[in-house]
């Protein structure tokens, strides 16, 4: 069935404008003035409100085996969640074990994945190094849309490279023109910081972010954007300049030791993107002084950071310098998941959840708080993840021949955030007791219409699986 979107506000990554949007077959046919709505179509009055792209969140783990436990959204619930929140598209990670076969595990993940309610597409994470590796990284770039990779320089011991497998990594990618996303914290220092606090009896959350400081967050960007250069370097004869490195994407970027770090090498000419989220920006690190084990529903990594650096990194999204707002959706109950390092920081699962709040917070906190633009909020929510994972312009776009996912956003009214009323699958909230100026009415995923009101009218299995192009 066809739907008309009418006399909205279009919003887009540069412009704004009002228009009608319509949706058919799954596509936007038509975006313009007056437009004559087909035959049996539903028709969304959208006067007052804005008309956007749906959301992209490139950084998303839904079920993800890790830390003892698998996280608690799966592909459905998870999906659904960014659904009522306005997200239409998520783009999640394959992650083998050390030693597992990149295939086998890119079969596990798609299988998981049927079950999504909105399209999606998968980064696969390298977490060891060999020939064999080498050559399966060649395959799921050559066959199966997967253009991006990604390293933990964290979580040694488990899925954290080495530098020897991390300049492997860089250094295939380079070959394929494929980017490398990265996870940055000195993996080898935390776990001495960590083993220290341990010894000394130091086991609560709050010790979890004493034992990963910013410093060991910006030594690892700063070493994952050096090493980038020796991707390239010698291959023609000579040394290659900064903009010949390897492209890096520095993924939950969190501090102004890491932001610094990429001001340089940008300095220098090289291509370096950096991705944050919304707890970077939003919370300091006061949470870990919660009392009751309460600091552990913040636990994850990095750390949230001390007061100061979320405005550094508010800077840097108004300035341009950050590309894309995502969540890092992992979450985990604390009644019977958190708890399982309630006498150890260090074995509480790592994560938080996201993916229903993201849209609505930058629109409160960026837009409506004068921090960002509404262009900028489109930008870095929607487009730039389209355009830098190559998914532009089927998603990310309100534009013919563009995909049908488009968010309707009434910016009257608030609300508050709370974990009674979300739909994510864990007890807590990170963001409790936020204030939400105005919320998404409706969400059209593939031309249907999946939220409306309150209302969640989503399809398991309806998310379709996207190839992606290199860029
Ligand atoms: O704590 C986090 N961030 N958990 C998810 C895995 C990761 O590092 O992104
Ligand atoms: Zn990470
Ligand atoms: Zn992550």
């Amino acid at each position: 069935m066809a739907i008309v979107i009418k006399g909205g506000t279009v919003l887009t990554a540069v412009d704004q404008f009002v228009a009608d949007v319509v949706c058919e077959d799954g596509q936007i046919k038509a975006v313009g003035k007056d437009l004559d709505a087909p035959a049996g179509a539903e028709v969304i009055d959208a006067r007052g409100q804005f008309v956007l792209p749906g959301g992209i969140d490139a950084h998303t783990h839904m079920e993800l085996p890790f830390m003892g436990t698998v996280s608690a959204d799966d592909f459905y619930t998870g999906t659904a969640a960014g659904v009522a929140g306005g997200t239409t598209t998520i783009i999640d990670f394959i992650i083998p074990s050390r030693n597992q076969s990149l295939l086998e595990a890119r079969d596990f993940w798609m299988n998981n994945a049927k079950k999504a309610v909105s399209d999606y597409a998968f980064h696969m994470a390298v977490t060891w190094f060999g020939d064999q590796v080498r050559s399966e990284m060649e395959h799921v770039f050559h066959n199966d849309g997967i253009q991006s990779f990604k390293i933990f320089m964290a979580y040694r011991g488990a899925i954290g490279v080495d530098d020897v497998e991390l300049v492997g990594v860089l250094d295939t990618a380079y070959k394929l023109g494929a980017l490398v996303t990265s996870h940055c914290e000195h993996g080898d220092a935390v776990v001495a910081l960590q083993t220290r606090l341990a010894e000394r009896g130091l086991t609560e959350p709050k010790w979890h972010a004493a034992s990963r400081p910013a410093y060991l967050e910006g030594e690892a960007t700063n070493r994952v954007i050096q090493l980038a250069r020796a991707a390239s370097d010698g291959r023609n004869g000579h040394m290659a300049g900064a903009h010949e490195a390897q492209p890096v994407y520095i993924v939950h970027l969190t501090c102004k030791e890491s932001m610094d770090a990429v001001y340089r090498a940008r300095q220098e000419g090289q291509k370096v993107l950096v991705e944050t989220c919304p707890q970077y920006l939003l919370l300091d690190d006061s949470v870990y002084e919660k009392p009751d084990f309460e600091g552990a529903a913040y636990v994850m990594s990095p750390p949230i950071r001390p007061k100061g650096h979320q405005d550094y990194l508010w800077n840097a999204l108004a300035t341009g310098s950050i590309q894309h707002v995502a969540t890092d959706h992992c979450p985990f109950r604390q009644s019977d998941q958190k708890i399982m390092g309630r006498d150890d920081f260090r074995k509480i699962p790592n994560g938080a959840a996201g993916i229903e709040n993201r849209m609505s917070l930058m629109w409160t906190y960026g837009v409506a708080a004068g921090r960002i633009t509404p262009q900028q909020f489109v930008d870095v929510c929607c487009t730039q993840p389209a355009k830098i994972f190559g998914l532009y312009p089927r998603k990310g776009a309100i534009a013919v021949g563009a995909d049908a996912d488009v968010v309707v956003y009434d910016p009257t009214g608030t609300s508050t955030i709370s974990a009674k009323t979300h739909r994510q699958n864990v007890d807590r909230n990170i963001f409790e007791g936020f204030e939400q100026k105005g919320r998404v009415t409706h969400t059209v995923v593939n031309g249907r219409l999946q939220f409306k009101d309150g209302d969640l009218r989503v399809e398991r299995g309806a998310g379709r699986y996207l190839k992606r192009t290199k860029v």
